[in-house]
């Protein structure tokens, strides 16, 4: 532990993936790394059962950690999470937008329905988080928005396509708040994993040869790991980063720099 994010308020979605023992994901692995650095932590998911687990293991270690139920595509929930995290913590000083899915669909047989809701996890979700964190980070003098994209925000892929388009602008919004906000000291970016297991990912990579195809493709011959990218996370939550907005912190072993 060395305190990088003592003193601060973190809320963190698409994080209910943090029980010890199990596949972890970006969101489990920042929620534990960010409360070793310090952090109060509002673990948020849909998925109540394994965020509770994970807060309850947290506390068990002598965090301060907090799970809210969020559906990140209701500005409803967006405005109570908000409200719920300043009621347990007193202030909000760094939001990650991490919660995501995906449907494997090329674009003649992805639906509307499946589009629309791809859409809404990952751009509108985004949007409305930053959106109601905002007035909590200009109160506490400040604060750090960090985005999760990906690879999949800069090049395709044979199989998605709401993905791509949901990661994209993600990664484009990131820089319209960026500069909006940058005069208030509220810094905005976007971090761009490559391929991790993960819950998300271990059902698809867990097949050996789309593991290993994949694996041919980045330079550095390897998936990556959750806490490689929970540690970009920290950086760009943390005072370290206190010169960066409107960037993008690619985390994928090269491969997009091919
Ligand atoms: N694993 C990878 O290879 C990879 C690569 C690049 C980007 N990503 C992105 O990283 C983020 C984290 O994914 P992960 O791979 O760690 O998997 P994960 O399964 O641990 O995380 C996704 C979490 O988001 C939650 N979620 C889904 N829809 C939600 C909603 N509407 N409201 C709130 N929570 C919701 C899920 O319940 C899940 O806990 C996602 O945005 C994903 O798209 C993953």
């Amino acid at each position: 532990m060395s305190n990088r994010l003592e003193g601060k308020v973190a809320l963190i979605t698409g994080a209910a993936s943090g029980v010890k023992g199990e596949t972890m994901g970006f969101g489990g692995a920042a929620a534990w790394l960010f409360a070793a650095e310090g952090a109060k932590v509002a673990v948020c998911d849909i998925k109540d059962e394994q965020g509770k687990k994970t807060v309850t293991q947290l506390r068990e270690a002598g965090h301060e950690a907090v799970f809210i139920s969020l559906d990140v595509t209701s500005e409803e929930q967006w405005k109570r999470a908000i409200t719920e995290t300043v009621k347990a913590f007193g202030k909000l000083n760094v939001l990650v937008n991490n919660a995501g899915m995906g449907y494997m669909e090329k674009v003649e047989f992805m639906t509307v329905e499946q589009w629309d809701y791809e859409m809404a996890v990952h751009a509108k979700g985004t949007f409305l988080g930053t959106k109601h964190a905002i007035p909590e980070m200009r109160k506490a003098g400040g604060g750090s928005i960090v985005n999760t994209s990906s690879i999949f925000g800069f090049v395709g892929s044979p199989d998605s396509t709401a993905y791509h388009a949901g990661k994209g602008a993600a990664r484009i919004f990131t820089k319209a708040a960026a500069i909006q906000y940058a005069k208030e000291n509220i810094r905005v970016n976007s971090i761009h994993p490559g391929g991790v297991v993960t819950p998300m990912t271990e059902q698809m990579l867990s097949k050996r040869r789309v593991r290993e195809a994949f694996e041919a493709k980045v330079p550095m011959g390897r998936l990556g790991m959750p806490e490689e990218i929970a540690r970009g996370m920290v950086f760009l939550a943390s005072d370290e980063a206190s010169y960066i907005t409107g960037a993008e912190l690619v985390i994928d072993g090269g491969f997009i720099a091919q």
